[in-house]
This record gives structure tokens, sequence and C-alpha cells, in this order.
């Protein structure tokens, strides 16, 4: 049996997602390798991954989906060509967060069956132990990473602990949403929890922002999920029965920052522009820029 405040060694990156919402963009493209300025938005949440001190990276990822594995591996030619010519910040840059030997996996989900199936996808890579599950296109942004300060409440709580943050009532419908003991608390344990509830019968306007640390009895539950809110299997509804059926503990940790939805084009536009504005080498030039369209 494994304990349930075991170190989280493992995060599980579900890219096997169709991206409609960006089409004709992610016809052959995925929508995971679109950049908020010069980073695929997979990069920048594989970097709050590892600064919440995660060693493995698994990635769940479908057709056209094979320029992601790329992506985090060493391109001798390009790094040779650019070390020959002295070009020492562009080599750092490429190489300075590249995941080391082993801390990579890739797994395949054959059809986009829903995100519950994705991460059932990845259940012999994480093996019996618990582990993080990041949602690799809201991106999450904040002084303080928000994997990190889940980390934080884990390590007090153990169990499961997922992020949340509040939406607009009139859009509870189109989140997970969960009812919490404690609304006020920046961690609280969570009693309810709902895909997608129906107008007017959301528990609280708490939605589950993509950031997971979840125990491993997840994957018999879903091993076993049946479909559910729009067709596809979902990780709500199994994380449901982990709660009550096994009597696991869950506890939300309220995210204070800003999300991003980088699947959705006015998210993926505010990433950009909120990004570029914070970066000290381009956020006065971009800024004096934008002033001039206003
Ligand atoms: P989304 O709900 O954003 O779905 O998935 P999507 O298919 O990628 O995008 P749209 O709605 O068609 O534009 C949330 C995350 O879960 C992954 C996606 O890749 C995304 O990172 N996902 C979703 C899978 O890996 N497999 C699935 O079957 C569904």
């Amino acid at each position: 049996m494994p304990k349930h405040n075991s170190p989280i060694r493992k995060a599980v990156f579900p890219v096997a997602g169709l991206g409609t919402r960006f089409l004709p963009a992610t016809k052959a493209m995925p929508k995971e390798m679109l950049t908020v300025v010069d980073r695929p938005v997979i990069q920048h949440v594989v970097d709050e991954a590892r600064e919440a001190g995660i060693e493995h990276f698994i990635f769940v990822t479908g057709r056209n989906k094979g320029v992601i594995e790329d992506h985090f591996d060493s391109q001798y030619e390009l790094e040779r060509t650019l070390a020959d010519r002295g070009k020492h910040r562009e080599l750092e840059m490429i190489t300075r967060d590249l995941p080391g030997p082993g801390q990579t996996s890739f797994t395949r989900q054959q059809a986009p069956l829903g995100l519950g199936h994705a991460v059932w996808c990845a259940r012999d890579l994480v093996g019996d132990e618990p582990f993080a599950l990041l949602l690799p296109d809201m991106l999450h942004h904040a002084e303080t990473p928000c994997l990190a300060e889940m980390m934080k409440a884990y390590g007090e709580k153990g169990g499961n602990v997922v992020s949340v943050s509040p939406v607009p009532s009139d859009q509870t419908h189109l989140y997970g949403i969960v009812g919490v003991e404690q609304p006020k608390a920046k961690v609280s344990a969570i009693s309810k929890m709902v895909e997608k509830p129906p107008r007017g019968t959301a528990p609280s306007n708490l939605h589950i922002t993509g950031r997971y640390i979840l125990q491993p009895e997840i994957f018999e539950i879903l091993a076993n999920q049946e479909s559910g809110s729009g067709g596809e299997i979902q990780l709500t509804d199994a994380m449901l029965t982990l709660m009550h059926d096994k009597k696991q503990p869950f506890h939300s940790v309220r995210f204070d920052g800003h999300i991003y939805d980088c699947g959705s084009k006015i998210g993926f536009l505010m990433a950009n522009v909120v990004y570029a504005l914070a970066r000290d080498d381009l956020g006065p030039s971009f800024h004096s820029e934008l002033k001039k369209l206003f």
C-alpha cells in the first residue's frame, strides 16, 4: 500500500487533445507548441513542475504530437552549430532547461476519449506512487508557482490536492467545480466535486484550474470509469469516487495569481501580452509599442 504522503516525484502532462478551438493552427501542430513569447506553452508548464521539485516528466501524446518529444530532446546539430558560431547565449537558452537522460517518458493515447482516459494511459509510467498532473494549456501566472504552493499543502495534509480559483457564477457550468468546507481559506477540505454542473446547481463558484496531486488509486477507478459530461471519460468523476467510495481526503488550494487558458484564442493572446510585459528584456519596448495602438 502506498503511503498517502509519499514524495511527489513524477508529473503527468496530457497533450493528446485535438485542440479544435485553435484550428487551423492546430491542424498539423500541437496546441501545446504554440508560443507564449518565445517559449512553447508546454515549456512554461514543465518549468512550473521543475520549480516545484518534479524529477520525471510523463507526456501522454497523440497523433501529430511528435514535435513535443523533439522539443524536450537535445538537438546535437543545432547545439554544435551554435557553439561553433560563438552563440553561447542561445546555446545556454536551449540546453539550460532540458530534462536530463531518463527524466522524460512518453506514452500514447490512441483516441481522445477524455482527460480521465488520458491520465489512465500514464498508469504504468506513474506506477504505485502519488503524482502531479498539470494541464498544459492552462498557464498559471504567479510569483510562487501554483504547483509549488500545492506541494506545500500536500506536505501538511497528504492525500489529494487540487488547485481552485473563482469564476463568475454564470460560468460554473463550463468547469469542474468543487464545494469546500472553508470557502475563504487558502487551503480547505473539499466536500463536493462535479464536472460542468447544469446552470444553477453548482456547489460554489470555485473551479478546478488544471493542477492536481493525486494518489495512484485513481488509476483503478479510471480503468472502469464510464463516459460522463460531453461523452468523455472525466477525471472529476473518478476523483469523486476516490473521495466518497475510497474515503480519500481531498484538499483545495486557492490559486491567487492569473490563469490563461491557452487553448482559447483570447486566453492565448492575453498570455502573450502579460508574459511579454513581465520580461525585463522586452517589457518596456513592448509597452511603448502597445501604447501606439490606442
Ligand atoms: P481540452 O478540454 O482543452 O481539449 O483538454 P482539447 O481537445 O485539447 O481542446 P479543444 O477543446 O478541442 O480546443 C484539456 C487538456 O487535456 C488534454 C488536452 O491535450 C489538454 O491539454 N486531453 C484532453 C487529452 O490529452 N486527451 C483527451 O482525450 C482530452
